[in-house]
């Protein structure tokens, strides 16, 4: 497997080994700090990032490479240069390419055109990354992550996308609640449920939010607008969303271990309260530090070749 643009292209081995050497790069952070020497990585961002942005470049340089931001506005794409082009060009001198883009279309582009992996670092669709991280920071906390149950609520976007595809690849019980029109896309719930019952899981979803988290060890939420949605539907949004709210009286309907989740950047009063996400039960600020270990896991394991992928 080249490149790393969705979760459904890992089988669960994969997935188990990015978990086992995001664990192994937590205790030995320098443990392969000559992967990337003389070596750059291109980041590409088309949108806002703060632990992306850092926690990979971060992650290149305990490889011992060097990445370079490259903005759109930067680029010879801005220009009319073809993206395929780009790709051949910076496959002759660049490790890797990280992208975070609008429309998965142009990721896919990038990476058919492109000698080198690519990895996305958050789509319309997807957030791989954050997934990877997300497993990591629920298996540290619990030690385990088969037969837990994760609830998402509020909008169905790529961070939730994400987090449903990994957890049904880990034997994980998912919930998903969101109202309607804000769930995630038919097929890819359709196929997450097939992969959840073959490791003995389940993926449930339900517009009420009180369902969902009832049992969960995990209560996970997500920012109600995203990045490259329409801001006209800011005020529709914020009502339809207003009874997914994670707050004090739904961590109480959860298990008693419960954890709240957020991949952050948070709205405080939108979709969390400040007594949740600021709480002791809050492993927010614990995901975004472990955003570094993972992107260095899925770093090494496409450069090391170490990911088999569905095909
Ligand atoms: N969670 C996450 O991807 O954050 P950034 O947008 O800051 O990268
Ligand atoms: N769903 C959010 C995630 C930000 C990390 C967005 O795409 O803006």
């Amino acid at each position: 497997m080249k490149d790393f643009l969705r979760i459904t292209d890992l089988t669960s081995d994969d997935l188990a080994l990015l978990l086992e050497l995001a664990a192994g790069f937590q205790d030995k952070p320098g443990s392969a700090q000559d992967l990337l020497t003389h070596r750059i990585v291109p980041m590409y961002f088309a949108k806002p990032s703060t632990r992306t942005r850092l926690s990979t470049a971060a992650a290149v340089a305990r490889l011992g490479g060097t990445p370079v931001t490259v903005g759109p506005d930067e680029l010879q794409l801005r220009r009319g240069e073809t993206i395929g082009d780009t790709a051949r060009v910076m496959g002759s001198y660049a490790a890797a390419i990280v992208i975070r883009t609008y429309a998965d279309a142009d990721v896919r582009g990038l990476a058919a055109a492109a000698p080198i992996p690519v990895i996305n670092a958050l789509t319309d669709g997807h957030h791989p990354l954050q997934a990877v991280a997300d497993l990591l920071t629920v298996q540290e906390h619990f030690g385990r992550l088969r037969g837990l149950r994760v609830a998402y609520l509020g909008d169905g976007g790529n961070v939730a996308r994400s987090l449903m595809e990994a957890a049904a690849l880990t034997g994980m019980d998912v919930a998903i609640a969101s109202p309607p029109g804000h769930e995630p896309p038919e097929r890819a719930v359709v196929s997450a449920t097939a992969a959840a019952r073959r490791r003995g899981g389940r993926v449930a979803l339900t517009h009420d939010p009180a369902e969902a988290v009832r049992g969960a060890s995990v209560v996970y939420t997500d920012v109600w607008l995203s990045m490259g949605d329409p801001d006209r539907e800011r005020t529709r949004r914020l009502r339809t969303l207003a009874p997914y709210r994670v707050d004090e009286r739904l961590m109480a309907l959860a298990g008693g271990d419960a954890v709240f989740m957020h991949c952050l950047p948070a709205h405080r009063g939108q979709e969390v309260t400040p007594g949740v996400i600021d709480g002791g039960r809050s492993l927010a600020f614990r995901q975004a530090a472990n955003r570094l270990p993972a992107a260095q896991a899925v770093l090494y394991a496409l450069l090391t070749e170490r990911l088999e992928g569905h095909r």
